[in-house]
């Protein structure tokens, strides 16, 4: 005896084969998307105002190129050694024009962030701010603790000052710019050194190609206070943000 003929199965079947085929496909396409970060930062055109730079398969491959730079043990030891006295004589000088503009006192709870072996911080530390900590990816006791900046590892409202001349370093640059905003007091200052007449390094994973204005787009809860030129170790231009709405 043998089944009866169905006639509407046969389609329902490859209906179904064909809508699963369709889910699938859309499951990669968006499980691919995941591992690519979106180009488009502080603005809603199709030109953006900051570049993700190409080649970056994964944030495992970013993270792998960022400690790739900063285990470097030659760098380490010109970072330890030569380079010391005049990055921490540098900073200095910019955190005291900051101080004596009100953005910093000898009271600022103060993070430095990507400090890699903490000069900055031993430059707030020296003008007087001693409760200055940096954060990398890579501590360096005692100065400098370890953290990623897309997700500090620390509460919200922690800081009345923060400091970072890494934000080219973003593979998120949005995610950056929250995380600056979450852990900042409300009426905290954030301080940027960027790169914008000119291009970062071969580690830089973001370009400020608009500007300014792609960085201020990301900040949403601050207001821009002001930019000036700096000479700040191939950055030429800082930004100061006061944060004005609670998180
Ligand atoms: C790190 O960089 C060095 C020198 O540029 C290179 O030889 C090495 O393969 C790199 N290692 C990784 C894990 O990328
Ligand atoms: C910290 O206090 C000392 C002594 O009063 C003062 O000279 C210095 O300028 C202060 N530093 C800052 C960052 O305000």
């Amino acid at each position: 005896m043998s089944v009866p003929k169905k006639p509407l199965l046969k389609p329902l079947f490859l209906l179904l084969l064909f809508l699963s085929f369709l889910l699938l496909f859309h499951l990669f396409l968006s499980s691919k998307k995941s591992h690519v970060p979106s180009a488009v930062a502080g603005s809603s055109s199709d030109t953006p105002l900051i570049r993700i730079r190409p080649g970056f398969r994964s944030y495992d491959d970013y993270i792998k190129l960022q400690l790739n730079k900063t285990l470097n043990p030659r760098l380490r030891r010109v970072w330890a050694t030569r380079d010391w006295e005049r990055k921490v004589r540098v900073f200095s000088r910019f955190f005291g024009d900051l101080a004596a503009e009100g953005f910093l006192s000898n009271a600022s709870a103060a993070l430095c962030i990507g400090a890699r072996l903490g000069q900055e911080v031993a430059a707030l530390r020296g003008i007087g701010v001693a409760a200055a900590v940096g954060m990398d990816l890579v501590p360096a006791p005692p100065l400098v603790m370890q953290g990623d900046f897309h997700k500090q590892p620390f509460p919200d409202d922690s800081f009345d000052f923060e400091f970072s001349n890494v934000f080219d370093h973003a593979l998120y640059p949005e995610r950056f710019a929250a995380e600056v905003e979450r852990t900042l007091r409300p009426g905290g200052v954030a301080v940027l050194h960027v790169a914008v007449h000119r291009r970062g390094d071969k580690y830089s994973a973001n370009d400020l190609v608009g500007g300014v204005d792609g960085l201020v787009g990301l900040f949403k809860r601050s207001e821009l206070v002001r930019t000036r030129k700096v000479d700040g170790f191939g950055l030429d231009t800082e930004v100061v943000f006061r944060k004005t709405k609670k998180n």
